[in-house]
């Protein structure tokens, strides 16, 4: 029989964000960020399957965010200790988390929250004596609101003031972090929160969104300059997201869009970070793009321009999607091969191994981790059976041998994440959906094991997929 196993050094495990995590969004010194800002302006004027209308988005009254609010995530903040404990008894060794700004530096620059940083030395620490090597995400959803309120993103001091944010984080915790990430999902964050306004902070202005997106390029870059300056030790680089894109139909038109499609989500907030340039063709063939580029920005690159050291990619779907010139980006989205009832997400496993395939190939200098993949299932208020889940069993084993078929052929794929590691908020789902190995009830905190985490559990302790 085939093995399906993984190398002894191989880091795997679980991941969640701050603010879908930890709950206590106003405690100890916490400020709003932009998910619970917008969460509780909004909160009642969406319900799921009545999406606005872009008129309606635009005006700012009724936006898709679901009715629950992030203030209590799986109260990961109450319950650190215990979810911790039962990363060790799945022995997994590693954990990916976010570091809130709100929590740290509650004004968003200036004055640290010594409260936040209690905090997450004892998660840290914790993680630590469990054995367990913390990943950690300096930047996940949750912009500081009051740094939204001078534009977010888009104002033109966000690089300083996200190096400054970097250096308090480096300087508490690099002692014992290794591992950092910059930027959790750029091109989401960025287009969907400044572009198609679908994300806090809902706006749709394509000029400031690349603006925002470009500042967010400087600030990775000088968070990167400045990790190597203080000598830590550690390894420095971003998350991006990539589909797997399949052309609608075998035709020299539909591959362009495949091309534009992957270019637009990916390479644009990989290919600086890499080769110091923006992707040419996208800017050549999409005035969408072309024209709205903000000025300087190769100068800009140049500049600032500093290496990384590794890519981690969050993996969960596969699109289709057709050349269409009406469309701002030559592109629409075409009908999916097939959609699975009950799942957010269509799975497609062979999707893994074609991204982290291709960006291996296309970014050969780096190191990848697997940061995100995870199988979304509604929450049906039952606990028996959302803690018999079989699907996402079946999820866990098809794209984990797909990880160590990656392996074999030679990519660089130094880890894999679970996401995530126990029921938690989504942005626009609140508590709808399902992703966790571990079964949380919502209103207590009380958790229980799926059987999938015994499963995962297995493939963590023998390194073996079977
Ligand atoms: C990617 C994001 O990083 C994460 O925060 C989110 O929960 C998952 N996608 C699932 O939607």
């Amino acid at each position: 029989m085939y093995g399906y196993n993984l190398p002894e050094d191989f880091l795997i495990g679980t991941a969640n964000s701050a603010f879908q995590s930890e709950g206590a969004w106003d405690r100890d010194g916490k400020s709003e960020s932009i998910m619970d800002y917008y969460a509780k302006e909004y909160a009642g004027k969406y319900s799921p399957g009545n999406v606005p209308s872009k008129q309606e988005l635009k005006s700012g009254r009724t936006v898709p965010l679901s009715m629950d609010l992030p203030d209590r995530g799986c109260f990961f903040y109450d319950n650190y200790e215990e979810y911790i404990e039962d990363m060790q008894k799945t022995g997994q060794n590693t954990y990916r988390l976010s570091l809130a700004w709100p929590r740290i530096i509650p004004t968003g620059t200036g004055e640290v929250n010594q409260k936040g940083i209690d905090f997450y030395n004892k998660v840290i620490n914790k993680l630590l004596a469990c054995n367990i090597t913390p990943f950690v995400d300096l930047y996940h959803w949750d912009l500081p609101m009051c740094l939204m309120e001078k534009g977010g993103f888009a104002n033109p001091d966000f690089p300083q003031w996200f190096e400054a944010y970097a250096k308090v984080c480096f300087e508490n915790f690099g002692d014992r972090v290794k591992l950092w990430s910059t930027f959790n999902e750029t091109y989401i964050s960025v287009f969907n929160g400044y572009s198609k306004g679908t994300f806090p902070p809902f706006l749709m202005d394509m000029k400031n969104a690349l603006a925002a997106g470009h500042n967010v390029m400087l600030a990775h870059f000088r968070a990167v300059r400045l990790y190597r300056s203080m000598n830590l030790g550690g390894k420095i680089g971003i998350v991006n997201c990539r589909s797997a894109i399949a052309p609608a139909n075998i035709k020299q038109d539909d591959l362009k869009a495949v091309q534009i499609q992957s270019e637009n989500s990916f390479d644009m907030w990989t290919l600086p970070l890499v080769e110091g340039k923006y992707p040419q063709f996208l800017i050549d063939e999409v005035p969408f793009v072309g024209e709205n580029m903000p000025a300087n920005y190769q100068a800009d690159l140049d500049k600032w321009f500093t290496p990384m050291d590794f890519l981690g990619i969050n993996y969960y779907v596969a699109a289709r999607t057709q050349y269409d010139t009406s469309k701002p980006l030559h592109s629409a989205a075409a009908e999916p091969f097939f959609s699975a009832p009950g799942q957010m997400f269509t799975p497609y496993p062979a999707g893994l191994f074609d991204v982290v395939y291709y960006i291996s190939q296309k970014y050969p200098s780096l190191d990848i981790y697997i940061t995100e993949n995870g199988c979304a299932l509604e929450n049906i208020n039952d606990e028996e059976a959302e803690c018999d889940d079989p699907a996402r069993i079946e999820y866990l084993r098809e794209h984990l041998r797909m990880v160590s078929r990656l392996i074999k052929c030679g990519v660089k794929l130094k880890g894999y994440y679970y996401w995530n590691d126990a029921d938690s908020y989504e942005i626009q789902d609140g508590y709808r959906l399902r992703f966790g190995m571990t079964w949380v009830d919502h209103k207590t905190g009380r958790r229980r094991w799926k059987k999938s985490r015994y499963y995962f559990s297995e493939i963590c302790k023998n390194k073996m997929v079977n």
